[in-house]
């Protein structure tokens, strides 16, 4: 996949200065496509991050990506529908087939566009069900829960496979993504990658993120 601004780019505020969060967003909204908000458990995954009462006090252009690293995702959508978010994503770990219908048909009817995540040993066919409901795929190189892991090469395979079947699908990675992996990820057919530390430890934050483009 050729480099250019067709692939999205997502910071991740868990990996920025979150005494300036407010700061620290506008350093990378002239420059990025969508803003990604880490939302743990603590449970599901065994970090704690943080909830609708922060992002309630952030002001942004850039659409809210909310990724739901939670059990019972279904109780946290009426507060970030409630915010505007653009994009909710929850885990197929977290849910039962049942559960993904509900919740997918919830969140499209407030508003929003609604994506699935797979940790890096759950295949794609655990979601074959309801792939052609969905609008993104959130494909994680590495396991949830941190900031600043190594990314995952063995997912990449996912990766392929879901460009091949759906050419028109938005298929997002998270975790360990920098110059290097952004690169293999864009090749393999992804086109939206959330990056938080390789954005946020870096000072020029444009070129970061250009750097994450293949530009
Ligand atoms: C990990 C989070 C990722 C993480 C990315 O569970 O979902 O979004 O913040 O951080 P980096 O880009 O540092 O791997």
């Amino acid at each position: 996949m050729a480099a250019s601004k067709s692939c999205l780019i997502t910071p991740s505020i868990l990996s920025c200065d979150l005494a300036h969060l407010q700061d620290e967003v506008n350093s990378v909204e002239p420059y990025a496509d969508w803003l990604q908000v880490d939302v743990m458990d603590g449970h599901f995954v065994p970090n704690l991050s943080f909830g609708a009462p922060v992002i309630r006090h952030l002001t942004t252009k850039l659409p809210l990506d909310i990724h739901l690293m939670v059990e019972n995702p279904e109780d946290r959508l009426e507060e970030f529908l409630a915010l505007k978010a653009v994009h909710i994503t929850f885990h197929a770990e977290a849910t039962d087939h049942a559960t993904r219908e509900a919740l997918v048909a919830a969140i499209h009817d407030g508003g929003a566009t609604a994506g699935i995540a797979l940790n890096p040993a759950t295949p794609v066919a655990a979601i074959d069900d309801i792939l052609k409901k969905i609008d993104l795929v959130l494909i994680m190189s590495v396991e949830p829960g941190f900031g600043g892991q190594e990314f995952l090469h063995d997912v990449l395979s996912k990766v392929r496979e879901l460009r091949k079947r759906f050419p028109a699908l938005m298929i997002q990675m998270d975790g360990g993504i920098i110059t290097e992996t952004a690169k293999c990820c864009r090749e393999a057919g992804a086109n939206n990658l959330v990056a938080g530390s390789a954005i946020f430890g870096a000072k020029n934050r444009r070129k970061a993120i250009d750097s994450l483009r293949g530009i």
